[in-house]
């Protein structure tokens, strides 16, 4: 049986004692839940790799917040992390530094860099300030399964492995933070997209930012992006099939298959023919693509549960939020 903490402080002050002592408890975050453990602590670091099956060359994300803990943690010797830590948090920005002895190499995979983020949740924030404790915190699901947004969704996935859920609600986000890699002497490189952009970031910080993960079918997991951005990831069982709007594969779709589910982004989109008769959902009710961010995992979760032999989707277009959310969509529906 799984115990769902709420906001309030006898359930705040028991999840913070529950991490002083070494527990995995999964929290929710304003971009996705996730399984936080004492970054400092390398049991609970390693419990957090068991529960979610992840490879132990995959790093980990340091909760915090204040910036004096992140100077505990990190070597800051770049203009950039000020601008950054000023404009973006509390918020979806996680930030590669160089890191100082005291992270333990498995949170980092034995790198010399460390990824950190101070999240603008406020019941994790409030976990966070009462344990006093950086927290090292993935997303909360199995590894390679569609991101947790809400607390029973991790409750339905790692349930039988995890006793404490926090129930803060439906993530605000609704997808990843993005990644910002500080750590290279004269380029700054988005490794992950997210819910702030390559054009927030440029025009914080009047310079040209790289943005090295592309969501090519070709591209491994190798080389510039973050280690554990694998191109099959966010994955549900039902197949996926994206759809962009002049792609040679719509029209080689002539019949719409059985039990197939159709996602459109905006509610009042239009549906190629072939879906007419589907079962049809869609992402937004208001053609806002960060409301449609906001829901895409959800939507896939609940989609998964049914038995669809297929389900697709439209693609959105690679602007804006639509760059993250064309990344989770491309990597969920790939082989
Ligand atoms: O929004 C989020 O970032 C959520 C919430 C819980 O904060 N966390 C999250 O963690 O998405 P996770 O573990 O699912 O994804 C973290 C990514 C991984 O792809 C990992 O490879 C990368 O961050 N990463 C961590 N440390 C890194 C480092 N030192 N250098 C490069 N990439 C790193
Ligand atoms: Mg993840």
């Amino acid at each position: 049986m799984n115990a769902f903490l709420q906001d309030n402080a006898q359930d705040i002050a028991q999840a913070a004692q529950l991490l002083e002592s070494g527990e995995v408890v999964a929290v929710p975050a304003e971009t996705v839940y996730g399984l936080a453990g004492h970054a400092l602590n390398e049991e609970a670091v390693r419990a957090i790799f068991e529960i979610k099956g992840r490879p132990l060359i995959d790093p980990l994300i340091v909760h915090v917040h204040s910036l004096q803990q992140i100077e505990e943690l990190a070597i800051i010797d770049t203009p950039y992390f000020a601008s950054l830590a000023q404009a973006f948090w509390p918020g979806p920005l996680t930030l590669i530094l160089p890191k100082k002895a005291v992270v333990p190499d498995l949170v980092t995979a034995g790198k010399e860099t460390v990824a950190l983020r101070m999240p603008a949740h406020p019941l994790f924030q409030k976990i966070l300030q009462t344990s006093a404790l950086p927290l090292a915190a993935p997303s909360a699901n199995p590894f390679g399964y569609i991101s947790p947004t809400q607390a029973q969704h991790v409750a339905d996935s790692l349930g039988d492995k995890l006793k404490y859920i926090i129930d803060g609600g439906a993530s605000q986000e609704g997808l990843e933070s993005t990644i910002v890699d500080l750590s290279k002497p004269n380029e700054i490189n988005i490794l992950r997209p997210g819910p702030i952009t390559q054009e927030q970031l440029e025009k914080c910080l009047k310079t040209k930012v790289n943005h090295l993960k592309v969501f090519n079918k070709e591209q491994n997991s190798s080389g510039e992006s973050a280690p554990g951005t694998l191109i099959k990831h966010y994955s549900p069982r039902t197949p996926l099939t994206l759809l962009s709007k002049d792609s040679s594969e719509r029209s080689r779709i002539s019949l719409f298959e059985k039990n197939t589910a159709y996602i459109q982004l905006f509610r009042h989109g239009e549906v190629p023919q072939q879906f007419a008769t589907c079962d049809k959902y869609w992402l937004s009710e208001s053609n806002d693509l960060r409301e449609a961010a906001q829901n895409v995992f959800a939507l896939l979760r609940k989609l998964d549960k049914q038995d669809y032999s297929n389900i697709y989707c439209e693609q959105p277009k690679a602007e804006g939020i639509g760059i993250a959310l064309l990344d989770r969509l491309t990597r969920a529906a790939a082989q």
